[in-house]
Order: C-alpha cells, then structure tokens, then sequence
C-alpha cells in the first residue's frame, strides 16, 4: 500500500502569483519523481465547475453571503470525494490552487461572516483533511490588483472595493500567524525567481518529513 501524498494548498489575494507560482511547485514535484495532481478551488471537477461558474458570475440578482459560503463547501465537498481523497489515498501529492482558507478570508474577513460557522462547514465537509502545507502568497493589495488587472472583464469577486481586499489579506496574515507550521508566507512583491528559490527551500524541507 503507497504512503498517502502530501496535501500543499496555495493561497493569497488576486493576482499574488498563485498560478505563476504554482508551476514552480510542478516543476519541484516532477523533478523528484512524486507524482501529483494539481487541482484548483472553487472547482476541481466537472460538477464543482459548474458551482464555480455560479460563483463568479455576475448577475442581477445579488448572492446572499449564506449562499455564497454553502456553494463554496457544496463545490469542495465534491472535490474532496472526487479527487482530493482518492489521489491522496494512492500517495499522490494534491497541490491546490485555493482552499478553506480562502474560504475564512473571502467569505469570512470580505464578507463578514461569522468565523464559527466556517470552521462547523470545515469539519462536516472535510472530516481530518487539513492542508499538510500552506503557502500563502502575499504582496500588497494594489501590487495584486494590478497584476490582475491586466486580464479581462472582472468576475463577481473582482469587482469588489478596495476595502475589501484589505479585510482579505488581513484575514489570510491572521490565519497564518495562528498555525505558523503549516503556513508559509511568502512576499510576492518581488522577481519571480526570488519568490521561487524560496517555494523550492519550503518544499525541500517538506519532503524531508514526508
Ligand atoms: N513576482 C512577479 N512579478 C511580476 N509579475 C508577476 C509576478 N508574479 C506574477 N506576475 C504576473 O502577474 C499576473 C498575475 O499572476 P497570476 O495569474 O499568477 O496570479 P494569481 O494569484 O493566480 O491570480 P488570480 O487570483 O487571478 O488567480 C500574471 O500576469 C503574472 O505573470
Ligand atoms: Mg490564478
């Protein structure tokens, strides 16, 4: 029977580097031989894409918070039965672009819900299953916006106020100071290739312990 894989979940605000980032982390997996699967929240499968979709649309009619935070778990709940789980169980490392995290910070520190009500959806959808490692890419909130902004018409999320993107990096910095052993911050308002030797050192001594 294989060793369970390691479960990485990348995290940060618009346009921190996620998916820039997420490639060095690929790059370091397939040069040590561990096989993974990359995968993405909110998302992941055909059915968790579709609440993606509804998640970042815009439309007329406004989404209550509430829905907001029960689409989020509904989409995770499936991701974990359908891919999460079954390629952790067969030793293959899950790197995720976005998880529960972002869930505290978007839903939690943007939106305001109540943190409690999150972790009691944390613990009924995901049982045990916690990140093994976070990375946390932080840079200021104008550095990300207008990296991102360099894309397309903005999504449900993007279109949102300064005011709260700020409640989005502070909830994520808060979260990481709480469970400094898991989290790893790293600045992002630097040249990609200091930002990946960095990834590269965090994940060697990961693979250290695993
Ligand atoms: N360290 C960096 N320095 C300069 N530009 C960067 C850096 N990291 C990423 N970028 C650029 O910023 C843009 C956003 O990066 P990326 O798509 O990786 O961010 P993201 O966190 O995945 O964004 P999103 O939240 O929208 O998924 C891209 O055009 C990317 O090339
Ligand atoms: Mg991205």
């Amino acid at each position: 029977m294989s060793k369970r894989g390691l479960f990485i979940t990348v995290e940060g605000g618009e346009g921190v580097g996620k998916s820039t980032n997420i490639a060095v982390v690929e790059d370091w997996l397939r040069g040590q031989g561990i096989g993974y699967q990359l995968t993405r929240e909110p998302g992941g499968t055909p059915l968790a894409e579709q609440l993606r979709g509804l998640l970042l649309e815009q439309r007329e009619e406004s989404m209550a918070p509430m829905t907001e935070l029960l689409l989020m778990f509904a989409a995770r709940a499936q991701h974990i039965q359908q891919v999460i789980e079954p390629a952790l169980a067969t030793g293959h490392w899950v790197v995720c672009d976005r998880f529960t995290d972002a869930t505290y910070a978007y839903q939690g520190g943007g939106r305001d819900l109540p943190r409690d009500w999150i972790s009691s959806l944390e613990s009924l959808v995901q049982g045990a299953l916690r990140p093994d490692l976070t990375l946390l890419l932080d840079a200021p909130v104008e550095v990300g916006l207008s990296r991102a902004g360099q894309r397309g018409a903005l999504d449900r999320f993007e279109q949102e106020q300064r005011g709260f993107f700020e409640r989005v990096r502070a909830c994520y910095l808060e979260r990481a100071q709480e469970e400094p052993e898991r989290f790893k911050v790293v600045d992002t308002d630097r040249p990609l290739e200091a930002i990946a030797g960095e990834i590269r050192e965090v994940l060697a001594a990961l693979g250290g312990q695993g």
